[in-house]
């Protein structure tokens, strides 16, 4: 395995250790508490939620720039969330969801004390942050809870933080409570000028840029298009930036290739290699292109799982909205996504 430089440790996906159990027993875990729960639970926006996970073996090897994969039941299909905050003391993983289909709505959906099926991680690179300099977070949607362990672990190194928090309108703006202290500049903005700067984050970005803000590097967690468009922004101005790629992800583990992108021409598994790459090699047409392949089962999937969850239509014979999915598109064991 690969040493992350940056965090002068290896990555390491959970697997029971003598140093890891020796590190369990000290916190006093039972095998019962190895299952993944949740702990907390708070609503952020209308389609954001935040959900504090109980999962000790997970926050003992989490680093910033990780993220697991979790599945919510046998029929269910596996989805990667970044990991927003983790606590080795507490055992405690932190996530911030979107609801934008099927799995996501069932995430927020869980309440207080519900296990999750699955939950694997930490997994893809830790990434490799400085010692020095002004960093410029930049964080989309549920990309400003991903920011936050950044901004945490290099306030910590003594380098100057700055963050640039985006969202459509000021009620979709989450966790400014968490992220403002954690950063020497925070700048909120909104699409629709009704918080902050009116405007997209990379608008922001070069004001500040032109305005002398002296920045060294960029940090982006978001969605394609808004990468797309920091690459372009850094690019213009000759600041380096590493963007964490979100594409479509099954097994996580570099075995299934669902998360192939190019960059720099060379082949690249995000779930390994990743998930964050080096804004200016990476080929955005066809990372847009990729994610966008199961566009049509996906709205199904979500359709049916409304459908079962309204008791409107009964599109598995009165089963359950995963069991509907798993007999049809959604499973992830059903949708083959390949290379
Ligand atoms: C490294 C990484 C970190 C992520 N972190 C977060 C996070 O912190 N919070 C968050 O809310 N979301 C995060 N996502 C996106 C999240 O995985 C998708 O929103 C989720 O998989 C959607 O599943 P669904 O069933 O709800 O929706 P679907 O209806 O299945 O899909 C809706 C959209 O989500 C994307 N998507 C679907 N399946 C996957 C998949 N297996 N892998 C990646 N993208 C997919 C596609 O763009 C799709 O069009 C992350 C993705 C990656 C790759
Ligand atoms: S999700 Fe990366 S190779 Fe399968």
């Amino acid at each position: 395995m690969e040493t992350a430089e940056g965090n002068g440790r290896e990555p390491t996906l959970v697997t029971e250790t003598t140093e890891t159990m020796t590190a369990i027993n000290s916190l006093h875990i039972t095998s019962l508490d190895v299952t993944a729960r949740v702990v907390t639970k708070r609503r952020l926006t209308d389609v954001t939620t935040m959900l504090v996970i109980s999962a000790p073996l997970v926050s003992l090897n989490a680093a910033p720039g990780q993220f697991v994969i979790v599945r919510l039941s046998e029929a269910g299909e596996r989805v990667p969330i970044s990991i927003t905050d983790f606590d080795a003391a507490a055992g405690t993983i932190t996530l911030v969801v979107q609801e934008v289909g099927k799995t996501s709505t069932g995430l927020c959906a869980l309440e207080v004390g519900d296990e999750i099926l699955d939950f694997a991680g930490p997994l893809g690179h830790p990434v490799e942050l400085p010692d020095s300099g002004h960093a410029v977070l930049i964080g989309g949607g549920f990309g400003t809870g991903a920011i936050y362990p950044l901004a945490r672990e290099m306030k910590k190194r003594g380098v100057t933080v700055s963050a640039i928090a985006g969202a459509r309108t000021r009620d979709l703006v989450i966790l400014s409570d968490l992220l403002e202290p954690a950063c020497d500049h925070y700048h909120v903005c909104t699409d629709d000028g009704s918080l902050g700067y009116h405007g997209f984050v990379t608008g922001r970005l070069e004001e500040l840029i032109v305005g002398g803000a002296g920045y060294t590097i960029c940090f982006a967690v978001g969605p394609m298009p808004m990468m797309r468009a920091v690459a372009d922004a850094a690019k213009r101005h000759g600041l380096p930036a590493m963007l964490s790629l979100d594409p479509l992800m099954v097994d996580g583990t570099g075995m299934c290739g669902g998360c192939r992108v190019t960059c720099n021409g060379s082949v690249k598994f995000a779930c390994v290699d990743g998930p964050f790459f080096d804004a200016e090699g990476v080929d955005f047409d066809e990372a847009v292109d990729r994610k966008g392949m199961y566009s049509v089962d996906e709205r199904l999937a979500a359709d049916l799982a409304a459908a079962g969850a309204t008791g409107t239509a009964d599109p598995a014979g009165g089963a359950s909205p995963d069991a509907a999915a798993g007999t049809d598109l959604s499973a992830a064991g059903t949708r083959t996504r390949t290379a």
